[in-house]
């Protein structure tokens, strides 16, 4: 077996400053507001990885269905040896991507990105036993940050799955797509997952669990800014809300306050007000038209060559190639 190699570009300074800023401005923004990228310490990734699992949570399901059914065309078309996947979380769809590299002969390196980094050390553990001969090369880093510190070499296929392209609002998502494109090189492809418009039941359905796992979640956001910034959320004063916003077409997640509670953040030397019923915005799930997708791409350099959704239209993937 080779060692896994693990960079780390998010010291323990870095995401303590990055949070307070977050934290600091989002809180008495109107409507408040707090990024995704802190739902995922060790419990909030362990509660991801749930979620994925409930019945009602469609999207990992039938990107695994379309990865199944067109792996191999899309190891083939990619020409790829490397896989760089953002986000990458437990790498456990990438096992479907690398097994169809591994048929070509081709795979050799895999580059697992994420900001959870004992997710991504396990999951960079895992693949490098499970894979004879795979070199896997971790980034631990801030996907908004540190693309520049992809390795470079080889012929790679980038992925984002999981729908995560749809947690960016729209300006930055063109950004960090520019930011994708920036770091690849001609030949390079982009590989990406995303959830399409549907039934609005089957939609909440997908965030609202009845086991409340998605609630816990969502919730986790309050526990890691207690237990970094030394914060007082009382998280069972918070109710986990997902609603469909019909003219943004994405899903939205929110916490509620069940009561007129004071907050304080001895970190930031800070106390917020909550009225009773306020809310607070810990994400958005754009939920897109496969027809708008190619456009997107091609802003900012790359050509789609190829889209396939699932049997029954939930979902998508594409396929699309920087031209030098
Ligand atoms: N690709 C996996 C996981 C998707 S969940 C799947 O398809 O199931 C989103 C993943 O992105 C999580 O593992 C989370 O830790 C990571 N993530 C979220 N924001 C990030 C950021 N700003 N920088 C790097 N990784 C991030
Ligand atoms: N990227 C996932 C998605 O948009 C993240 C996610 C799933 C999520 N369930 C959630 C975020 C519930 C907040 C709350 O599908």
């Amino acid at each position: 077996m080779v060692e896994p190699v693990v960079e780390i570009h998010l010291g323990r300074a870095w995401i303590d400053q990055a949070l307070r800023a977050d934290v600091a401005q989002g809180l008495v923004s109107q409507p408040k507001e707090l990024p995704p990228k802190w739902f995922y310490d060790d419990r909030g990734s362990e509660l991801f990885d749930q979620i994925t699992r409930l019945p009602d949570y469609y999207p990992t399901r039938r990107e695994r269905e379309i990865l199944e059914r067109e792996m191999e065309v899309i190891a083939e078309r990619s020409g790829a040896d490397t896989v760089v996947e953002l986000g990458s979380g437990t790498s456990e769809k990438t096992r479907i991507v690398l097994d169809a590299l591994r048929a070509t002969g081709r795979l050799r390196r895999y580059v697992p990105f994420d900001n959870s980094e004992a997710t991504l050390r396990n999951a960079a553990a895992e693949l490098a036993a499970a894979y004879e001969g795979l070199a896997v090369h971790g980034v631990v880093g801030d996907f908004e940050h540190h693309l520049g510190h992809i390795p470079d070499g080889g012929c790679r296929l980038v992925m984002l799955l999981g729908g995560t392209i749809g947690n960016f609002p729209p300006a930055s998502r063109k950004d960090f797509l520019a930011a994708v494109a920036n770091a690849m090189a001609p030949g390079d492809t982009f590989l990406l997952g995303f959830d399409l418009v549907k039934d609005l039941d089957r939609l909440i359905a997908a965030y609202d669990d009845p086991e409340g796992v998605t609630a816990a979640f969502n919730r986790n956001v309050l526990s890691v800014i207690n237990n970094r910034l030394g914060a007082d959320f009382d998280l069972g004063q918070f109710e986990h809300e997902a609603r469909f916003n019909a003219e943004e077409e994405w899903v939205e997640m929110w916490l509620r306050s069940r009561c007129a509670q004071r907050v304080t953040i001895n970190g930031l030397g800070m106390t917020v007000d909550f009225a009773q019923g306020e809310r607070v915005r810990t994400e958005v799930s754009a939920k897109f038209r496969s027809e708008n997708i190619g456009p997107e791409l091609a802003g900012v350099g790359l050509t789609m060559e190829r889209l396939w959704t699932d049997a029954q239209d939930d979902y998508a993937l594409t396929l699309s190639r920087m031209v030098g």
